[in-house]
């Protein structure tokens, strides 16, 4: 694995590659790596593309700089396991690298509608700060492909908009199922943080989206939220959202609504910690 720290020898590398025929799959981090992360990297090594990996923890995307400061970091680790799943090249720029104007000195994009609800309701300014720094990783990288986790639905969707505002109509941005634990929680750097305790009742997030997703013929979804709501009070989290949506557009739904794809959003707290998960419906 080459890893670079400097724009200009990623961009020579990479425009050399690709001379070669070589295609680029890209898969944006911002470290702390789990088994999520590397089946990202082995659905690009499967695709037969040159794996990207980047790891770059980007200060405009946290509305909260509590959360930043205690963002886990752990570049050593992240390089072994880059290096276990044959991962090409890794891209490890710092803050002055990608915003050498000051940070968040970079173009951004308006995401409308999708900006505005869910985490762009929760989060303010979160995904201003996702398309700036992706956006300007994507003008170095230059990828063929852009390889995503299922886990932040969200974001997917947004960086799927970004891609023909840059004008990269031709960029495939693939979207890969969420990785998870054995009891369903779905593997987040965040899940770290949590203590033991936390961490088991944490697996509770994914039994509410089965039972979201279990309960489409049978019950209505303002009960099934309900239900959700409580088990996750009775279990010690501070519940932000649980939500159903159009899969497509993420219009949301007040209903289950047949014939529809659909997926079950939910955003909880448990302590300190902050957790997402999502479900097909
Ligand atoms: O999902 C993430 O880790 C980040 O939001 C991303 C896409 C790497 C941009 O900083």
């Amino acid at each position: 694995m080459v890893i670079f720290k400097n724009i200009n020898d990623i961009k020579n590398y990479i425009s050399l590659k690709k001379d070669g025929k070589h295609r680029v799959g890209f898969i944006p981090t911002m470290g702390a790596l789990h088994a999520g992360h590397i089946s990202l990297i082995q659905k690009a090594k499967e695709d037969n593309v040159l794996a990207v990996c980047s790891i770059f923890v980007n200060p405009t995307q946290f509305n909260d700089k509590k959360d930043l400061e205690k963002y886990p970091v752990s570049t050593e680790a992240d390089i072994e396991l880059l290096l276990d799943a044959e991962c090409d090249v890794l891209f490890l720029p710092s803050v002055n690298e990608i915003y050498p104007d000051g940070e968040g000195n970079f173009k951004t994009y308006d995401f409308g509608y999708l900006d505005t609800i869910l985490e762009g309701a929760q989060r303010p300014g979160h995904f201003r700060g996702v398309g700036q720094v992706v956006g300007r990783l994507l003008e170095i990288v230059t990828p063929d492909h852009l390889y995503l986790g299922q886990k932040d639905y969200q974001q997917c969707m947004v960086l799927r908009k970004l891609a023909p505002m840059m004008g990269l109509n031709d960029l495939n941005v693939i979207i890969c199922p969420t990785t998870r634990e054995a009891d369903g929680l779905a593997m987040s750097s965040r899940n770290r943080r949590l203590t033991e305790p936390q961490r088991v009742v944490a697996a509770v997030i994914y039994q509410c989206l089965v039972s979201i997703q279990s309960k489409q013929f049978t019950s209505s979804f303002d009960i099934v939220r309900k239900e959700c709501e409580d088990l996750l009070a009775a279990k010690g989290f501070a519940t932000e959202y649980v939500a159903l949506a159009d899969a497509r557009d993420l219009t949301l739904l007040s209903d289950y609504k047949p014939h529809t794809p659909m997926v079950a959003l939910i955003a909880t707290r448990i302590g300190e910690i902050r957790l997402i998960d999502n479900m097909l419906v």
